[in-house]
């Protein structure tokens, strides 16, 4: 295994921040841990005596079940908790919880919260533990985005001088912020294309170029990116109504056929289909859906093996 010039960090707490080198570090690790997932006993050693815990106190169907299987793959001890069943439902707060959970040593704690910040305020907390943000609030998801790039570098073999296209809901969105500053770092260029409503100004002052329309944001596109309507998060409509919205916006392969006939999909899902994505463009060859589900579980063997036992083997500069 390659040894990363740069010291990663205690926490995987989001994407901002990462080199070049360090993003490297974690794709190239996780490359070594998907030929696991092909034996018949997908099982190795490395973090025998370990214990996870995989707290997620926001529904997630990909995140929580692949870290969980990343574990066992590792052979981790691995402990589930979720808000409910968990005595944060009886008031106690989530400092108290997590101090609690720390007293029983636990090598690493994933968290998917709601709120964003919340990782970021256990990592202040847990001075002892690896905390691994599975998802914060309207902030980041570096795992997502680590997963993403990993099979965006292998169906396409590189990851800078991309033109890579969102569409939909990058307000509301953690897997955009995450994407674009991992994507920006490795030397690609983002677009979104959304409605006015949602692809307000902030976004071309972060250097993203904006479009309102499907026919000249994919024009040149090398992957596009499905992101769906957050309707969990803020109130706020932001369409007249989905039927409106899938009218102008949705990814079919006629567009995706006429403006960039050899683009690659990613839909980081959930997705709905019909909505923002056909069921044609989600099923057919140009989809690495089910590459990104896969290759989500070795990255998060990467990234639970980087941040426990992968922080005592020395870095080589
Ligand atoms: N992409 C993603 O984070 O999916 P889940 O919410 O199902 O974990």
């Amino acid at each position: 295994m390659k040894h990363c010039g740069e010291k990663l960090g205690q926490h995987l707490l989001g994407i901002a921040g990462l080199s070049k080198e360090q993003i490297a570090y974690y794709l190239d690790t996780a490359e070594t841990f998907l030929e696991v997932g092909t034996r018949s006993v997908k099982k190795v050693p490395t973090l025998r005596g370990k214990t996870i815990v995989n707290m997620f106190l926001e529904d997630s169907t990909r995140t929580r079940t692949s870290f969980e299987i990343a574990g066992k793959r590792l052979s981790a001890d691995t402990v589930n908790i979720s808000s409910k069943g968990s005595s944060m439902n009886k008031g106690e707060t989530l400092i108290d919880t997590a101090v609690t959970l720390q007293c029983m040593q636990p090598d690493a704690v994933v968290m998917r919260h709601a709120s964003s910040g919340s990782p970021h305020l256990l990592a202040s907390y847990l001075t002892d533990t690896a905390i691994i943000n599975a998802g914060d609030g309207l902030h980041e998801h570096p795992t997502q985005a680590l997963l993403d790039a990993l099979t965006v570098r292998k169906a396409l073999g590189r990851l800078n001088d991309l033109v890579v296209t969102f569409v939909g809901d990058a307000y509301r969105s953690r897997v955009f912020r995450s994407d674009k500053i991992l994507l920006e770092t490795l030397g690609s260029k983002v677009r979104l294309i959304a409605p006015p409503t949602i692809a307000k100004n902030e976004f071309k002052d972060l250097g993203v170029e904006v479009f309102f329309d499907m026919e000249s944001g994919l024009k040149g596109s090398d992957v596009v990116v499905s992101l769906r309507m957050k309707h969990e998060y803020l109130n706020d409509c932001f369409v007249p109504s989905l039927s409106e919205y899938s009218r102008r916006f949705c990814i079919t392969e006629n567009l995706l056929a006429k403006y960039c006939p050899d683009c690659i999909v990613l839909a980081p899902g959930p997705f709905v289909r019909g909505t923002e994505i056909s069921s044609e463009v989600i099923d057919g060859n140009r989809s690495f859906y089910t590459d990104q589900v896969a290759h989500g579980v070795a990255v998060r063997m990467a990234v639970l093996y980087l941040h426990t036992i992968g922080k005592e083997v020395s870095y080589e500069v």
